[in-house]
């Protein structure tokens, strides 16, 4: 059946039909922002053209994957090639062991990893081998952080410090998030109190170091240093989620950001995904060879995958890594962002709209509020209408943002200076309507 005549309109009625709310990832669904979602049709460089053959400047990157922007030729021919070798084999191959020889070499501290095929995945697993690992069963998360969505981690605050969190889907058992503790992202005596009573409980903290699922919030230093010294007092594990900054923010994550500020510092357990699959399944989490030792098939914590490893989802994500570990990438992946949010803020300040902006290498965030949020209900406060009429005002404009004011922004190494200032000049007109 063709869908090349149909419009975005029509084939979202059709989608209807057949997938709930139309969509395979609910934000897709433009829900937050309302409207209907633009079905895309193919992807280049730093642009998405969707059914109607509109262009948009591109700044979800498939919401983080796509570093090098769409179709890299080196990714391509590295996918075409491993795609005429076979599919899947369900056996070990070598391009498993290069890809995490890669994330060995690139991220100090990880002596092992295991691949898997989604973040959601791969911080599921994680948790596991923590409580495997520790012998001890609960967990702390940090509201407005996104780990996937494994029930055990979908769970907002309780009405109070120390009580243990809410399901916050349909479908999960009150049983199963028992113990897992929800607490505000970059506040220390929450923090140490958590600890004070629980530490000797707690398996693992798994944090979101800079959180891109509430637009873009850094963990503060000193915020980061005490739950690193918590964690280390009371044997927890501390679990970075760099689904989203591994390989994005630096070429070694959101880890080398915080360990150029804090002597020593390194998280326990890193969880990756997004970038490394350069935009095919892929994840992985990983640590020290004596705590892997406690997967199976050498421990006792059961984790297992039919795809996991997938022969050309590796080539693709050694390709991606490849380019983007060549020297200079992400001095000018970084220096590109930062005029985006420069510019960005400047547009608005000519507007007299508040704007605060923020970025590291390729990841970026903008709040329609006069300071930076530092947690999640901050972010909840900034201003909702004026981010949703931004949002059309871009789009019409062919600037493909993403569509909630909870979400980071990525730019590619293909966005080039005059897509920045396509970008900005759209932002000009925005604010101004
Ligand atoms: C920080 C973080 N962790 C985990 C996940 C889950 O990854 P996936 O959607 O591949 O399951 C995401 C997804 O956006 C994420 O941003």
């Amino acid at each position: 059946m063709s869908t090349d005549r149909l419009t975005n309109e029509q084939l979202f009625e059709r989608a209807q039909r057949v997938i709930p709310g139309g969509v395979n990832s609910p934000v897709r669904a433009f829900r937050a922002v309302g409207g209907t979602p633009r079905f895309i049709t193919r992807a280049a460089g730093a642009f998405m053209w969707d059914a109607e053959d509109k262009r948009y400047i591109d700044y979800i990157g498939s919401w983080g994957p796509m570093i090098l922007g769409h179709g890299h030729p080196a990714v391509l021919e590295a996918v075409q090639r491993a795609v005429t070798e076979g599919l899947s084999f369900g056996a070990p191959t070598e391009r498993e062991i290069q890809l995490a020889e890669t994330i060995v070499d690139l991220v100090p501290g990880i002596e092992q990893v295991r691949l898997v095929s989604s973040g959601t995945e791969a911080a599921m697993s994680a948790i596991r081998l923590a409580r495997g690992a520790t012998g001890r069963s609960k967990l702390i998360k940090f509201e407005g952080c996104y780990h996937g969505h494994a029930d055990a981690l979908l769970v907002k605050a309780g009405s109070g410090l120390a009580t243990f969190g809410h399901p916050t889907s349909a479908g999960v058992p009150p049983e199963v998030v028992q113990h897992t503790l929800v607490l505000e992202y970059n506040n220390i005596e929450q923090l140490e109190a958590a600890f004070a009573q629980h530490g000797a409980a707690l398996a693992c903290v798994m944090i979101e170091p800079i959180a891109g699922n509430m637009n873009f919030v850094r963990a503060a230093m000193p915020f980061m240093k005490r739950l690193r010294e918590l964690c280390t007092q009371h044997g927890a594990l501390l679990v970075f989620d760099e689904v989203m900054t591994g390989f994005r923010v630096a070429l070694g994550g959101a880890q080398s950001v915080y360990a150029a500020a804090i002597p020593g510092f390194a998280p326990d357990i890193s969880v990756f995904g997004k970038v490394i699959g350069g935009g095919m399944p892929l994840a992985a989490f990983g640590t020290s060879k004596a705590i892997m030792q406690h997967l199976a098939p050498l421990g006792a914590v059961y984790q297992a995958g039919t795809l996991s490893g997938n022969p050309v989802a590796t080539a693709c994500g050694l390709a991606t890594l490849t380019e983007i570990a060549k020297p200079g990438f992400f001095a000018a992946l970084a220096a590109r962002t930062r005029s985006l949010v420069d510019g960005l803020q400047q547009a608005a300040r000519a507007a007299d709209v508040p704007l605060a902006v923020d970025s590291e290498g390729g990841m970026f965030g903008f709040f329609f509020a006069a300071e930076l949020p530092q947690h999640y209900n901050a972010v909840m406060a900034t201003d909702k209408a004026r981010f949703n009429r931004f949002f059309h005002a871009m789009l019409d404009r062919g600037v493909y943002l993403a569509p909630a004011l909870y979400e980071a922004g990525f730019v590619s190494a293909a966005h080039t200076a005059d897509d920045i200032a396509a970008t900005i000049a759209a932002a000009r007109e925005a604010f101004a309507a």
